[in-house]
């Protein structure tokens, strides 16, 4: 005796009747590069087919994708110039433009990105103290929020940021503004290509004294239950398709939305595995999957665009 399932896939009409998973425009979050001026659509030469844009430019693509069923944007700011102020302050380039954002896309959910290595001299996401660096993460998360973002989301991984966030949205009467916190995020060689898009490579010395140690699981989960206790509403893991066993462990062990962070390496990766005709461009899709069948609520992928033009077909 012995069991048949190949009757299950004779076709798409009996594949789709067993699958388990299924991708949904909702689940995907667009990180987006902001630079100030107009008119403005540079290349990245390191992320084929991401872009950095000014607001107005950015507006006139997201025109086209919220109609394609974009729900969520996460935005990146990049400054001409290094200097920690810009990054709260209240004309500063993501600030300025939430609210264009928002008069034109009342629906979208805006994410933004809190962190301070685009805007430090050498390129870390700290300033030398972790408290001290709290203190101005609460001041960029409450800017942002003050501006209308719906959520931010702190990727500096200092000890206690949510805590300092969370507080300070309290006291200024903006607790509707949600907390994604990167609570995971590892000291990954993936994410090459996004520093030189966001221009925050460390100058001196690299990122592991903050970002986790790559071999760590059980450390994942003290870092998601610790945010989870200082209030974060939602938890990204980061990078994605390397830490599918991460998510999956995640997932089974908290009831809190889980983002998977689709990060530039893995973008750039796949494109040039497409590009060079090694593999199918199906892999985009058996990649995102794959983040969902482990346990991921929604994805931050660059392939937003791709994905929303695919699932429409
Ligand atoms: C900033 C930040 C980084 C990413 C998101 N926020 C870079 C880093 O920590 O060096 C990476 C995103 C990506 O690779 O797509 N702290």
């Amino acid at each position: 005796m012995f069991k048949r399932f190949r009757h299950r896939r004779i076709n798409e009409k009996t594949r789709i009747k067993y699958r388990e998973t299924f991708l949904y425009p909702s689940d995907f979050i667009w990180p987006v590069f902001l630079v100030r001026g107009k008119n403005i659509i540079q290349e990245i030469p390191t992320m084929n087919e991401v872009f950095r844009y000014s607001t107005d430019k950015l507006v006139e693509v997201l025109k086209i994708l919220v109609d394609e069923g974009l729900k969520s944007v996460l935005l990146f700011g990049v400054p001409e110039k290094k200097g920690v102020e810009q990054s709260y302050a209240q004309d500063g380039i993501v600030q300025s433009a939430i609210p264009i954002i928002k008069r034109a896309f009342p629906k979208l959910e805006i994410v933004t990105d809190v962190c301070l290595c685009s805007y430090t001299a050498n390129g870390h996401c700290h300033i030398g103290d972790n408290d001290e660096t709290c203190e101005i993460l609460a001041k960029i998360a409450l800017s942002h929020s003050k501006a209308g973002a719906d959520i931010v989301a702190p990727s500096d991984m200092m000890d206690g940021r949510v805590y300092f966030i969370k507080k300070a949205l309290k006291i200024n009467n903006l607790s509707d503004v949600k907390i994604m916190s990167y609570s995971a995020k590892y000291a990954s060689n993936f994410y090459g290509p996004f520093r030189s898009a966001a221009d925050c490579a460390p100058k001196i010395g690299d990122r592991k004294s903050y970002q986790m140690d790559t071999a760590n699981v059980n450390e994942a989960m003290d870092e998601i239950r610790a945010d989870i206790e200082e209030g974060a509403d939602q938890i990204i893991i980061k990078p994605a398709l390397g830490y599918l066993d991460v998510i999956s462990k995640a997932s089974n062990l908290f009831a809190i939305p889980i983002v998977a962070y689709n990060v530039s390496g893995e973008y750039q990766m796949i494109k040039c595995a497409v590009a060079s005709k090694c593999c199918n461009s199906d892999i985009i899709e058996e990649t995102l999957v794959s983040m969902k069948r482990a346990g991921a609520d929604r994805i931050i992928s660059y392939f937003t665009p791709y994905i929303l033009k695919r699932l429409k077909k």
